[in-house]
């Protein structure tokens, strides 16, 4: 049996291995970043075979073992029959389908959407980009054979298999969550052939997932308890579901998770530390600077707001228009006081999941924060309070190449299954607690939020 294992993960920005022991110890890590293309505004593409160099390089620098594979979800990839990319991948925030979204909730009725697949149709989301191929590339689509998520792709390209996991299947909008299989009545429904699918599998079965719900195995979060808070790109509030159950209004996604068997819910806003690597770029400082002159702002930096809109929103407002604000500025106001807006916006972005996951009845006890904002004490602590609830780190910080790593474990026999992985593995290595004395202005802040992207929206949405 081995004894190492590998973890992929493609993400927006780059390819992550990381090679681990059977004790959940980091042997090696390997980085490799690409390009990400905006031909328009609004559209977000990738080139598959920058993914494939990426992990190649990432693999040649990394020792042997079983591979696991995580990555960015929701990207359509299209192959012809010889298994080659049609076209770039059109990716996760990519905001071009709004008109198709409508379409599909018209054509199927929100309602029995929900009913079929958990869920709602959102930009982002791989259903509507098919559709939107269909109208403007029809050349392309004709052309259609087999259609994969991201890190699938890379699976392919690697071991020649054709598959996805249930997970990641999940954020297609063709899947039966419910069920753990392809819906044939949504595939039938907007005439998609089923052959284009590859045949789904439970995360453990083929080593892999999502990178959400890798994520989530990676800090421990294999069962109902504590929640999954990401700060990475984009910001994510999570948390295991007792069974499966999908919000009435489809505000939260519903997706299978990671541990066969069960579901998760979960907010995902489109812009996290995405908006602070906005701000490092523009003001073109290094994000440290930037984070430690923030600190030297009380909480609320005096009145400041940040909406953290930058490529549109998801959760909770499920607008590709929506645009971003600074508002409340003053002559005292320096780039400090504008990074902890950031950061505060974010958090407040990251409240309005929690809010909606505490109407659907979870229990808001603790949460795990991972990604690369988790690296910020201050940002951290921000969050913690915001959203009102301790933060406990893990002594492994690697996200998701970690879940995948740990899939890979149990795919090759190592674990008997997910929670052995966990327990072996996943080891609980600090908590930030809610700072009480900024708990009133926060929620004071909160307030205010809420009530500015209603005001805005009318003057704010895009070309
Ligand atoms: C999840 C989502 C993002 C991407 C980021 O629904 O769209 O978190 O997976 O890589």
């Amino acid at each position: 049996m081995s004894d190492t294992l590998i973890g992929i993960d493609v993400g927006t920005s780059g390819v992550k291995g990381i090679a681990i022991s059977p004790r959940g110890e980091v042997l090696a890590v390997a980085e490799e970043d690409y390009p990400l293309s905006t031909p328009h505004p609004g559209w977000s593409e990738q080139d598959p075979e920058d993914w494939w160099r990426a992990t190649q390089a990432c693999l040649a620098r990394l020792p042997e073992g079983p591979i696991g594979f995580s990555g960015q979800m929701h990207g359509l990839v299209t192959l012809d029959e010889e298994h080659r990319p049609l076209r770039p991948a059109i990716l996760w925030n990519d905001q071009r389908t709004a008109t198709e979204c409508a379409e599909i909730e018209e054509s199927i009725g929100l309602a029995r959407l929900i009913e079929l697949t958990g869920n709602r149709a959102l930009t982002g989301f791989t259903a509507p980009k098919l559709l939107w191929l269909r109208t403007h590339e029809p050349e392309v689509y004709g052309r259609i054979a087999h259609i994969l998520l991201p890190k699938d792709y890379v699976r392919f390209r690697l071991e020649g298999e054709l598959a996805i996991d249930a997970a990641d299947a999940s954020g297609t909008l063709l899947f039966d969550v419910a069920n753990r299989r392809w819906s044939d009545e949504v595939l039938a429904a907007l005439d998609i052939p089923r052959e284009w699918l590859p045949p789904s599998f439970e995360s453990t079965e083929v080593a892999g997932a999502g990178d959400q719900a890798a994520g989530a195995l990676g800090v421990g979060i294999d069962a109902p308890g504590p929640l999954s808070v990401v700060l990475g790109t984009s910001g994510v509030v999570f948390g295991v579901l007792p069974g499966y159950s999908a919000d009435p209004q489809a505000r939260l996604h519903t997706f299978c998770h990671a541990v066969p068997g069960t579901w998760h819910a979960m907010g995902v806003m489109l812009s996290a530390a995405g908006s602070l690597r906005w701000l490092r770029n523009v003001i073109d400082t290094e994000e440290a600077t930037l984070v430690g002159e923030a600190a030297a702002w009380e909480p609320g930096a005096e009145g400041l707001l940040f909406l953290p809109y930058l490529t549109g929103e998801r959760t909770p407002h499920a607008d590709p228009g929506a645009r971003a604000a600074f508002a409340g500025l003053t002559v005292r106001h320096d780039r400090g006081a504008l990074t902890r807006a950031v950061l505060e916006g974010v958090a407040y972005g990251l409240r309005d999941s929690l809010e909606l996951l505490k109407e659907l009845g979870f229990t808001v006890g603790i949460g795990r924060i991972s990604g690369g904002g988790a690296r910020s004490e201050l940002w951290t602590e921000i969050v913690a309070t915001v959203l009102g609830i301790p933060l406990e780190r893990t002594a492994v910080d690697e996200g998701a190449a970690y879940g995948a790593a740990l899939l890979a474990g149990v795919r090759s026999g190592l674990f008997a299954d997910a929670h052995e992985a966990v327990a072996e593995c996943v080891r609980v290595t600090g908590r930030v607690e809610p700072n009480p004395s900024w708990t009133s202005v926060y929620d004071e802040g909160y307030e205010r939020f809420r009530a500015l992207y209603p005001a805005i929206r009318p003057f704010s949405r895009g070309t």
